[in-house]
């Protein structure tokens, strides 16, 4: 008798999480989910990069995929990622609040923040901060190049000998960060660097795919708890230097991005606004984190096609040199005298495909794609890869060719496939300063110095380590000065 009961129960569980797993009416077609399983089976946890592409053959650029019991939605192809993020793209403007770094952030900030007034509020605030003008009196350029002298320096030392530019560039890229947030830089070998960037990569990677398919495991000591402990530290660092800053600052004369915030904060009070000081601890660590990696892994893409391609690097020096003669150093506006440099930095960003999954989005609402019927609250993965490689969108998609960036006149194009920064209402808030930094770091460096592939090294290896953003497999590059024109 009791075990018929349990049995009957096992049954009505099963048929239950069965029916739970159904895809819902013309819903994008997918391979079908086992029960409480989902389609985790059909993916390899370390790289599934493979089996995903073998979905998109067999279901086409709209398929759907249970991450356990959660329904998810891969969009692969520019004309199903415009409707998506750019026509409707208030219909597909929200974040999940129920995966692994929505409770390693504590769901603050602004990346993981669903589409709402908090949001909004926190964007806006961002973009109007981050123009140049709205850091007092020491501009974006300035600081990016108060930043380049570091890197210049390190290179200088290197002059003649071999080098891996990995550290150099990363710590590059957060000290300019550092720099607009909290107004100061770190040394190269620095602990907050060196912590802050731990929190999300390496073997957490795998167990994260684990902790957003299966709620129950969310208690176990897997890897992932280490991420949470490494996201406790960097927010201890972060309260200390708010602290400080609100020791030092004076009203209305802002020296950083935290000055600001807390400005703001003092003109909100008690308006109701979702401005507050734990808020903007995560809010600090989130654009540091959005900032550092992409960035740093977007230069060492490109000094890795530069050295490879030293025709196009020679290229590059020549309208470098003829653009800036005279002139101390380059600024952003010189890029509309580049279209070389221009075409050159916009390929390295499509083949470095940085952040090929982009940030997962959530439906806010019922919504139609391409003919299939989306229900609100379900999870979206927009595939950037598919649309920066895609056949018919690009002269040459399959290969490193600024080409793609250039008009038969040899003027600057920009395809509508460039989407490395995503698309529509959460675009890439960084875009402007990702812009300004790659330009002037590349532009700087390669009118200085000649970048050489090691003789002794073999043949350069493109395929980039998988990750949440893609990097290259660590390399090194032989450094000469240029004779200064
Ligand atoms: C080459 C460098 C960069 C690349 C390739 C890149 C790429 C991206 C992508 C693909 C997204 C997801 C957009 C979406 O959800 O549809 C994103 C979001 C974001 N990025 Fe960047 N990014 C870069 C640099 C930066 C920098 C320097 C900052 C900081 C100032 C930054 C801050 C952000 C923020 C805050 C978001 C979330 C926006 C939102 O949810 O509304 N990024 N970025
Ligand atoms: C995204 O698209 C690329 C290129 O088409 C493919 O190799 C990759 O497996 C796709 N990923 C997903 C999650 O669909």
């Amino acid at each position: 008798m009791f075990v018929s009961i349990i049995l009957l129960w096992l049954c009505i569980w099963f048929i239950i999480l069965q029916l739970k797993s159904w895809r819902p009416k013309n819903f994008p077609p997918g391979p079908p989910p086992l029960p409480i399983l989902g389609n985790i089976l059909h993916l390899s946890l370390e790289n599934p990069l493979k089996d995903f592409e073998r979905l998109r053959k067999t279901y086409g650029n709209v398929y759907s995929l249970f991450l356990g019991q959660r329904p998810a939605v891969v969009l692969c192809g520019t004309k199903a990622m415009k409707e998506a993020l750019v026509n409707k793209a208030t219909d597909f403007a929200g974040r999940p609040q129920d995966m692994f770094v929505n409770d390693a952030t504590q769901r603050r900030g602004v990346i993981l923040a669903d589409y709402g007034s908090s949001w909004r509020e926190h964007r806006r605030f961002a973009l109007m901060t981050l123009r140049n003008f709205g850091l007092g009196k020491n501009s974006m350029e300035d600081r990016i190049y108060g930043e380049l002298q570091y890197i210049i320096n390190t290179l200088e030392k290197s002059i003649g000998k071999t080098m891996s530019p990995q550290n150099m560039f990363h710590n590059a890229a957060s000290n300019i960060i550092c720099q607009v947030l909290f107004g100061r830089r770190y040394e190269y070998d620095d602990k907050f660097i060196k912590v802050i960037v731990q929190c999300f990569t390496g073997e957490c990677q795998a167990s994260q795919w684990l902790y957003d398919s299966f709620p129950m495991i969310r208690n176990l000591p897997l890897p992932f708890t280490k991420a949470f402990k490494n996201i406790e530290t960097c927010q201890n660092l972060a309260i200390r230097l708010v602290n400080e800053h609100k020791k030092t600052k004076v009203p209305g004369e802002p020296r950083d991005f935290v000055d600001c915030y807390l400005d703001e904060l003092d003109k909100r009070v008690d308006d109701g606004s979702s401005f507050s000081e734990k808020q903007l601890i995560m809010y600090a660590l989130d654009l540091h984190f959005a900032g550092t990696d992409t960035t740093s892994n977007t230069l060492l893409t490109g000094f890795l096609y530069l050295t490879a391609y030293p025709h196009i690097q020679e290229c590059c020096q020549q309208e470098i040199d003829k653009v800036l003669e005279g002139k101390h150093r380059a600024s952003f506006d010189d890029r509309h005298n580049m279209p070389y440099m221009q075409a050159v930095i916009h390929e390295v960003q499509r083949v470095a495909n940085t952040v090929p999954l982009s940030v997962f989005h959530l439906t806010t609402k019922d919504t139609e794609l391409m003919g299939y019927s989306i229900p609100k609250g379900t999870l979206i993965i927009p595939n950037l890869t598919s649309v920066l490689n895609e056949e018919g969108q690009w002269k040459f998609p399959h290969e490193f060719n600024p080409e793609n960036f250039l008009n038969d006149q040899g003027e600057f194009v920009k395809p509508e496939a460039f989407m490395p920064f995503s698309a529509g209402t959460r675009v890439c808030l960084g875009e402007g300063l990702a812009r300004m930094e790659l330009f002037l770091i590349m532009v700087t460096l390669l009118r200085k110095f000649k970048f050489i592939w090691p003789e002794d090294a073999g043949e350069p290896d493109f395929t980039p380590v998988y990750g949440v953003t893609l990097t290259p497999k660590p390399y090194s590059m032989k450094v000469q000065l240029r004779e200064m024109q």
